[in-house]
């Protein structure tokens, strides 16, 4: 059974339609990532979740049960806010035991509770100091653990890494997708950072403007994107769009670039794409399906030329910058790939991976 079933949710916020006709449903120990442009919407889907705001149509069910006329307290849900506050004048040990308390869980319970916590978050050294004395990532673990210390049946999470620097935010990525591991419950994660969503989910909701956009694994929708906004919105550095149409003779298909650039396409790819022809495309394809021409070419490698203007080293990989078919494009090369700009190079274009997008609705077209 599934633990949250929500149906043709809307919520406004006067006049501004908010969250539009959402349907979704978490299976019940899933962590599922709801992520997408601040303003999207996020936030208010979770705080209409909690029952913190009222939704204005549709249902949410938790646990085969209706909650929308129950109020957040007997949801059996536990939050984390974008924005916690803990109580200055509580040790560590009371902020996390606040809510157990205040389900009057039995007394010789809540010790060994709040001590299980506090090992899994490892601040069991900190239960005795005040919020005041603490760092802002010791701060966020208190908020988690305040959170999970309560047997909720589910758990949500709204933006908690956002206030802390990158270091502490790839470790705290890392325990609380440990932590997940070890509780098994349902937890939904707001976040508006893709790294954050594609290395935590066990699903991906991708949210525009009120709607989902699309959802499943963070491999199918890296892989499988069905529109330009997923393909745009996921990877760093970011897909690369260029002008550009198909032409196709019987099994032999074409990628043709405004600047006269030519690319062939794989053979197994043409019938399917075969429609599309003539039409105005986007040719779609990742910084890291664009690497450095060697020696043999494979099948569905297409050769092409280009100038960099910008070199951009990692440390790990290089990204070059070019203009290809009247646009800037990137290329993840390796690091001693390219030194300088100017230098003219030779890539191979991975075209079995490259999408192709109708340039009017923006839908990925021919990856049936
Ligand atoms: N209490 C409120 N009253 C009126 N409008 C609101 C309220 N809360 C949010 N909004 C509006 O609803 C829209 C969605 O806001 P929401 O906070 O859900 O976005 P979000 O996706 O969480 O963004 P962020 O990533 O910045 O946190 C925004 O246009 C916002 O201005
Ligand atoms: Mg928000």
């Amino acid at each position: 059974m599934s633990d949250l079933k929500i149906t043709k949710l809307d919520k406004y916020y006067g006049t501004n339609h908010v969250v539009k006709g959402i349907d979704l449903e978490i299976p019940a120990g899933e962590f599922t990532i709801l992520v997408g442009q601040s303003g999207c919407g996020k936030s208010t889907l979770l705080r209409t979740i909690a029952g913190l705001e009222t939704a204005d149509g549709g249902s949410i069910e938790i646990g085969g049960e209706r909650v929308n006329d129950l109020p957040p307290r007997d949801r059996d849900i536990a939050m984390v806010f974008q924005n916690y506050a803990l109580y200055p004048y509580m040790k560590v040990r009371d902020n996390i035991a606040f809510g157990l308390r205040a389900r009057r869980t039995p007394k010789a319970e809540i010790g060994p509770k709040v001590q299980r916590a506090a090992k899994m978050l490892a601040i069991e050294h900190l239960l005795d100091r005040y919020p005041r004395q603490l760092s802002g990532g010791q701060l966020q673990r208190v908020a988690i653990g305040r959170a999970v210390v309560r047997n909720a049946r589910l758990y949500l999470f709204d933006e908690p890494l956002s206030n802390l620097d990158a270091q502490l935010r790839d470790e705290m990525r890392g325990e609380i997708k440990r932590l997940h591991q070890e509780l098994g419950k349902t937890m939904i994660y707001v976040t508006h950072d893709q790294i954050e969503a594609m290395t935590m989910a066990d699903r991906i909701v991708l949210l525009r403007e009120g709607r989902i956009e699309q959802q499943g694994a963070p491999l199918e929708l890296y892989e499988r994107p069905a529109t330009k906004y997923v393909a745009g919105f996921l990877g760093s550095p970011s897909m690369n769009f260029i002008p550009c149409t198909l032409s196709v003779a019987e099994d032999y298909g074409t990628v043709m670039l405004p600047d006269g650039v030519t690319l062939s396409l794989p053979p197994s790819r043409v019938a399917a794409l075969a429609p599309f022809r003539d039409r105005s495309l986007l040719l779609g394809i990742r910084p890291e399906h664009l690497s450095r021409a060697t020696g043999e070419h494979r099948r569905g490698l297409a050769e092409i030329e280009v100038i960099t203007d910008l070199v951009q080293p990692t440390g790990s990989r290089t990204y070059a910058t070019f203009r290809l078919g009247g646009v800037e494009a990137v290329a993840e090369l390796q690091s001693h790939d390219v030194s300088q700009p100017g230098e003219r190079l030779k890539l191979f274009a991975d075209m079995n991976r490259a999408v192709l997008i109708d340039a009017a609705t923006e839908r990925v077209v021919g990856n049936g």
